[in-house]
């Protein structure tokens, strides 16, 4: 097996994670925890979504968040990414100049209408104009594709759906791909065919995983999209996470555990993991929640 010198860790606690959250977590919590990651070690982030409040309450403080991180003066070297949904979206998150946008749709139909109010076709149309602003004010356009293995209203999910909104993503614009399983349903093989389905549409080294772990499989999933030549991969610090929109699943699966397992194979991250499990714990401790990654726990009982 050819595994990679490097591979670069995504860590989608402030948003992925805080977005799943009953309390809304205050600003200055989700500055700290965004300046421990990096700290840390974590090169590349989602720090919040730019959806309506309305929806999604606990990102509700997107702008603020925002504007607290460049009066702090961001890092030159980290990539900073946040969720848009539609022009919207987009107008509100430019003014603060984020690295990325995520413009994230479904492989499943009845997820699309749950968790963005559109079909999987509106959505691209809403998507369009978004990729095409970005790139023309600079900015990095990631695609994120949800429910690529099993859909919490449809079930499974076969991959020509993941093929064919991965074309219509990129069609559009985006430069990178990520599949994932919200409900962490997935097994190694059908991670991989998912995986594969984007195979004709875009390069292989842009694309990414990103696991949520409600089965146990996060981690033996993010290995077999290793073998099959992943370099990237979405991943959240204590294992929070979850979608408001996909009920029953837990978290992603925990930065701490994964990276544990690339250092173990000798494999980089950048990532010092005593101190990301200290940030992790931290976030745990302010939530009231068991710190959701086993390598954290392991390492602070030590
Ligand atoms: P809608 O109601 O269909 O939108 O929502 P609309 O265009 O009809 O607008 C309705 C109202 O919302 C209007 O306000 C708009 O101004 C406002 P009103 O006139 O009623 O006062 N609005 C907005 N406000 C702020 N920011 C915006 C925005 N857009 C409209 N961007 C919408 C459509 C997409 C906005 C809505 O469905 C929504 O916000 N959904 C939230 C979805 C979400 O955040 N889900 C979680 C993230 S995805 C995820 O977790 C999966 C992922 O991790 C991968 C995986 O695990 O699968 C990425
Ligand atoms: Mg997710």
């Amino acid at each position: 097996m050819n595994y990679p010198d490097n591979v670069l860790i995504v860590d989608v606690s402030p948003r992925d994670g805080l977005q799943n959250e009953k309390q809304n977590v205050p600003t200055d919590i989700k500055r700290e925890l965004i300046a421990g990651l990096i700290d840390a070690g974590v090169k590349k982030l989602e720090v919040t979504s730019f959806v309506s409040p309305k929806w999604v309450p606990q990102m509700g403080d997107n702008a603020a968040l925002m504007q607290a991180l460049n009066d702090a003066k961001r890092h030159s070297n980290v990539c900073y990414s946040v969720l848009v949904p539609n022009m919207r979206g987009f107008e509100s998150a430019v003014a603060y100049s984020p690295d990325e946008v995520v413009i994230f749709g479904s492989a499943s139909e009845a997820f699309s209408q749950k968790n963005i109010n559109c079909s999987i076709d509106e959505s691209i149309e809403r998507f369009a104009p978004v990729a095409a602003a970005a790139k023309a004010a600079g900015i990095k356009v990631r695609g994120v594709i949800s429910c690529t293995v099993g859909c919490p209203y449809e079930g499974e999910i076969s991959p020509d759906k993941v093929a064919y909104v991965t074309k219509r993503l990129v069609d559009i614009g985006a430069e990178h791909i990520g599949i994932a399983d919200t409900i962490g349903v997935g097994t190694p093989v059908k991670i991989q065919n998912a995986l594969k389905a984007a195979f004709d549409y875009i390069d292989i080294a842009d694309i990414s995983g990103h696991f949520h772990d409600t089965y146990g499989q996060a981690v033996a999933n993010t290995l077999a999209a290793l073998e099959l030549g992943i370099r990237q991969f979405d991943t959240s610090t204590a294992g929070l996470g979850g979608c408001p929109y996909a009920k029953g699943a837990t978290g992603n699966v925990a930065t701490e555990d994964v990276v544990y397992m690339l250092h173990g194979m000798g494999i980089h991250t950048g990532i010092d993991l005593d101190k990301l499990s200290l940030v992790g714990q931290r976030i745990s401790d302010h939530l009231g929640r068991k710190n959701g990654s086993k390598v954290a726990t392991a390492l602070l009982n030590r």
